[in-house]
């Protein structure tokens, strides 16, 4: 009896935050004063995909509750809060001290297994193994990343995509480049840097619900610049999910790996996606 009073006062304590950040993901509106996105970053292990907030709470998700026949994420999981899920990590001193800095969240899978990563902007981040809790310090990032690139995870091991926003040459739009990148020395730990695999292609606007991916300028081949106000993404299943201030974009990875068709794409708002 004692037992069963004890788990419905923490179920009644604990639904209220929950539902609360559920929801503001959902209607994708802050809890803070300023309006910025909910979502940090995505990150994809090779079971899971990781959804961190902005205000550091995580939710765990197996990768079957996407799916991708018909684009909705079932969300499951129940957020937590970084601090108490992983107390070593939030307690340790470089992470409090690059936490309010931080320009991207990323996971890398190498062989020594699956690394959280947090990338502040100039300074060296960290990395957290998501299996043994061990921390270590990413000394590479500080030479390479570049404060508009942020990853778009995958379960690949080594590498993400990563994506910007460049000014196009024709007029004052802004639209999405694409690329990916890979983990040299193939290990987190002591990796000397992360390289770019490829020349950024531009994501373009083919028609109203097709995209194109070309190395070109999209107004050289009579495309319009997408500028979809992307803060993250993942690549599960063969799909991109791109994460909108508004919406999520899904398209094929197709898209990618064959540059010069066009391919469909979905928009849909956040509390259509998310389940
Ligand atoms: C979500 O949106 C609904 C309807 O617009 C609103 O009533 C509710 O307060 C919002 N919740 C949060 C947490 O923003
Ligand atoms: C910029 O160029 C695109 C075509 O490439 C056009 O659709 C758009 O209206 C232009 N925007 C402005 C602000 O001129
Ligand atoms: C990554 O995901 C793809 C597509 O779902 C799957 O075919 C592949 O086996 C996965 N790779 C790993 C290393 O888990
Ligand atoms: C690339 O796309 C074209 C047109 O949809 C298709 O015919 C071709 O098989 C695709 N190639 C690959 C490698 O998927």
């Amino acid at each position: 009896m004692l037992l069963i009073i004890i788990i419905i006062t923490n179920i009644v304590s604990t639904t209220y935050a929950d539902h609360i950040i559920c929801e503001s993901i959902r209607n994708n509106t802050d809890n803070n004063d300023d309006d910025t996105f909910n979502i940090f970053n995505v990150g994809v292990t090779k079971t899971k995909i990781l959804l961190i907030t902005k205000q550091f709470f995580l939710f765990e998700i197996d990768i079957d509750s996407l799916n991708a026949y018909n684009d909705k994420l079932y969300l499951n999981a129940q957020p937590q809060s970084i601090s108490k899920k992983y107390p070593y990590l939030w307690n340790y001193k470089r992470f409090q001290d690059i936490k309010d800095n931080i320009v991207d969240i990323r996971i890398f899978i190498d062989d020594e297994g699956e690394w959280l990563c947090f990338i502040p902007l100039l300074d060296y981040g960290i990395g957290y193994n998501l299996e043994t809790g061990e921390i270590v310090e990413l000394t590479w990032f500080v030479k390479v990343n570049v404060a508009d690139e942020k990853s778009i995870g995958t379960n690949e091991t080594y590498r993400n995509y990563v994506f910007r926003y460049r000014q196009s040459t024709n007029n004052n739009t802004k639209g999405i480049q694409l690329n990916k990148d890979t983990l040299m020395d193939r290990k987190v730990r002591n990796s000397k840097r992360v390289e770019l695999m490829y020349i950024w292609a531009n994501l373009c606007l083919y028609s109203e619900n097709e995209i194109f991916i070309t190395t070109y300028p999209c107004h050289k081949i009579g495309c319009e610049t997408i500028d979809w106000g992307i803060q993250g993404g993942f690549v599960v299943k063969e799909r991109f999910y791109l994460l909108g201030k508004d919406d999520v974009y899904s398209f094929p990875e197709k898209a990618y790996t064959n540059w010069t068709h066009r391919y469909r794409f979905d928009k849909q708002q956040y509390r259509s996606f998310i389940r």
